[in-house]
């Protein structure tokens, strides 16, 4: 099924099929970008940002900008007509004129979909709450397909605010569809997976999930080591935060029993979970799963509008 004019609100939305198809082409754009200079000449990409944001925002205009397309939007809600009472229906009703597409982040879970229905271009989920990140994941993927050279067979652990973290439960979500893979879930108690995702997840894949509350005891059979922060703006009281925010932290002593060619990702922005010694470590990759992300939301973006046919 062609990817023209679809929404984008859950990785699942995407076939594996139409997740490869955007992969391969983010990485056929990386390779060759000039290519692509002026692909979207004439198209404007709406970014509608009610939450903060640097890599996401950024990282598609960077994408619209290099395809050679322009931007409009606004990165705090607080200069727009939100201020005034506006809902989210209106807003929509009026930018789906504006932009030929659009990307929403929002701090409440379910406010992307609920724009998805008032929209007559394609709507992509930025971030909406502690729920789903969908372009995040695609920019997981890619970075992953990248230096590991496959999406399949793999133990991939998780570490850090499960509970919250929207960038895993879309990854989780996602990688669950490929054959042959295990789950580390690496958590304190009061941040473990919603309930409700691991038994979406071991109802519907062939998966086997360990939790722990342990950063090392795994270390050694881990291929993809996926920290995330303790995320301050989604707790409902400082003194937990304080109590949970330094949980783990990954420091390059640590990497000395994981495998030479584990990768260590992070969705951005870190605060204390990763040392900076570990970025002269060759396994630290989370700064190029930033850059891949430009070139992957690229692949999206051309897809979504139709410019380019799948690779
Ligand atoms: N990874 C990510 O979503 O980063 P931003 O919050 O900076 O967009």
């Amino acid at each position: 099924m062609s990817l023209i004019g679809r929404h984008l609100i859950d990785p699942n939305d995407l076939t594996l099929e139409e997740t490869q198809q955007i992969i391969d082409l983010g990485l056929k754009i990386y390779k060759n970008p000039a290519d692509y200079a002026d692909v979207c000449k004439g198209k404007i990409l709406g970014t509608l940002f009610y939450e903060p944001s640097t890599r996401t925002r950024l990282s598609f205009e960077s994408a619209m900008l290099r395809l050679g397309g322009t931007i409009l939007g606004f990165s705090d809600a607080n200069t727009s007509a939100v201020k005034k009472g506006e809902s989210i229906a209106d807003t929509i009703r009026v930018l789906d004129d504006y932009a030929d597409i659009l990307v929403m982040r929002h701090p409440r879970e379910g406010a992307p979909k609920l724009a998805s229905q008032y929209s007559t271009v394609s709507l992509i989920n930025g971030g909406d709450g502690g729920h789903q990140h969908p372009t995040q994941t695609l920019t997981d993927l890619i970075t992953i397909q990248n230096y590991k050279g496959k999406l399949e067979n793999l133990k991939v652990a998780f570490c850090g605010d499960l509970l919250f973290g929207r960038t895993v439960h879309s990854l989780l979500k996602s990688l669950s569809r490929y054959p042959n893979m295990s789950f580390i879930l690496i958590s304190p108690p009061e941040l473990k997976i919603p309930y409700h995702l691991k038994d979406e997840i071991l109802h519907n894949h062939n998966v086997e999930i360990i939790e722990t509350n342990s950063l090392e005891t795994y270390m050694p059979e881990i291929d993809i080591l996926y920290m995330t922060r303790i995320q301050k703006e989604r707790f409902f009281n400082e003194e937990e935060y304080v109590k949970l925010k330094d949980s783990f932290i990954l420091s390059r002593d640590k990497l000395e029993n994981a495998k030479k060619d584990m990768l260590v990702l992070h969705p951005l922005p870190r605060v204390n979970e990763i040392s900076y010694d570990v970025d002269l470590d060759p396994r630290g990759k989370y700064f190029e799963q930033a850059k891949l992300g430009v070139y992957v939301r690229m692949a999206l973006i051309s897809l979504l509008l139709g410019v380019i046919e799948p690779c």
